[in-house]
């Protein structure tokens, strides 16, 4: 019998501090910064974000995601063999925050590991655990978003900072004798590293290089609209399905142009696609599992639907995954 994997549960967490865009202009003005609440609506969608406390790390957020998820699929943490955190701002160097994890969960032994793809690592994440389950390595994984990106902004880079968020999403995926996770597409080009990332690094204790977050908004924004489409295509493609199969478009909630931009070349209706970053702002590989769990439990994605999820970001890198619900 075919082996599939499906998700069974899902579940999400943001930092209770929620920051108005008012809140935010009123705060980045103390500091010279001029920005407003119409220009950073008109541009990108964005009304608030969450912002995690000074003490509070991605494994702290992943961890209520995953105790949220692993409830929903009615299971417990003894129950999971296989545990993958997408993050680009990890708890510490090393070890991975999903060892770390681990440990808060109360459970030990089975492989857990961090998954770096930016804003793509969740459906990279996603797609390795998929591999994982369809092989035969593990039977029931936690496979997770969760990032504190409120610290790596320049809060003096006005483009920038009013962009992001912190939170977390995750999902249980299950082998099963059903799909589940019907195709996958990944891709990644490396000569775009300079467009989208965080230049420093730490030598001998000290950090050499620029320690924040860098973009060319206009460079990610062309390139991101043209690659959603074609991970889009290629993904329906390898399940032999077309745009109106889908009912749920779930993709990185970075900004509501990319979003709509991507809806319109699908030819989907924005009453498709899941919209969560006008609250939560740009989570980066938290933000498609947050947006999941957000449209589940609004009722709106219901069991047995079909879900194509897409991601995008720094690397440049890039993918999709197409699930039955
Ligand atoms: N408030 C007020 N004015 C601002 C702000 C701000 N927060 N930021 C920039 N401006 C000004 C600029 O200074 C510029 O002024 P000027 O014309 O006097 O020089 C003007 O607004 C236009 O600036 P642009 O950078 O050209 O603005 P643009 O229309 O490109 O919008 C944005 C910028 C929103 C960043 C856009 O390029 C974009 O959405 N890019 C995609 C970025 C993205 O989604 N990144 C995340 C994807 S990957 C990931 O998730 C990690």
């Amino acid at each position: 019998m075919r082996r599939y994997s499906r998700i069974t549960g899902t579940g999400s967490y943001l930092p209770p501090r929620r920051v108005t865009n008012d809140d935010f202009v009123a705060q980045l003005a103390e500091k010279g910064i001029e920005t407003s609440d119409q220009w950073i609506v008109e541009r990108t969608g964005i009304r608030a974000r969450h912002f995690a406390e000074r003490d509070v790390a991605s494994s702290d957020l992943a961890l209520e995601a995953a105790r949220k998820a692993l409830e929903a699929a009615g299971i417990t943490a003894e129950d999971i063999d296989l545990i993958i955190v997408a993050t680009s701002t990890p708890d510490m160097v090393f070890p991975s925050t999903a060892a770390i994890l681990q440990g808060k969960l109360g459970i030990h032994g089975c492989p857990a590991f961090d998954v770096q793809a930016v804003c793509s690592g969740f459906v990279y994440a996603l797609t390795v655990a998929d591999s994982m389950l369809k092989s035969g390595v593990a039977t029931r994984a936690l496979v997770i978003g969760a990032e504190v990106f409120s610290r790596i902004l320049d809060y003096s880079d006005r483009t920038t900072c009013v962009l992001f968020g912190d939170g977390a999403g995750a999902v249980v995926l299950e082998a099963s004798d059903e799909p589940g996770i019907l195709a996958c597409d990944l891709h990644a080009d490396g000569r775009h590293v300079d467009i989208l990332c965080v230049p420093g690094n730490v030598y001998g204790g000290q950090i050499l290089g620029d320690p924040l977050l860098k973009m060319d908004g206009q460079a990610v924004f062309k390139l991101a609209v043209g690659v959603l489409e074609k991970a889009a295509r290629a993904t329906l493609e390898k399940a032999s399905m077309t745009e109106s199969d889908i009912d749920w478009l779930i993709p990185h909630q970075a900004n509501i142009r990319i979003m709509q931009s991507t809806a319109r070349k699908l030819k989907l209706p924005m009453e498709k696609v899941i919209v969560t970053v006008d609250q939560h702002g740009n989570t980066s590989a938290a933000s498609i599992p947050l947006a999941l769990d957000h449209g589940v439990r609004a009722g709106q994605i219901k069991p047995g639907q079909t879900l194509l999820l897409e991601g995008v970001g720094g690397g440049f890198a890039w993918g999709a995954v197409l699930l039955k619900l």
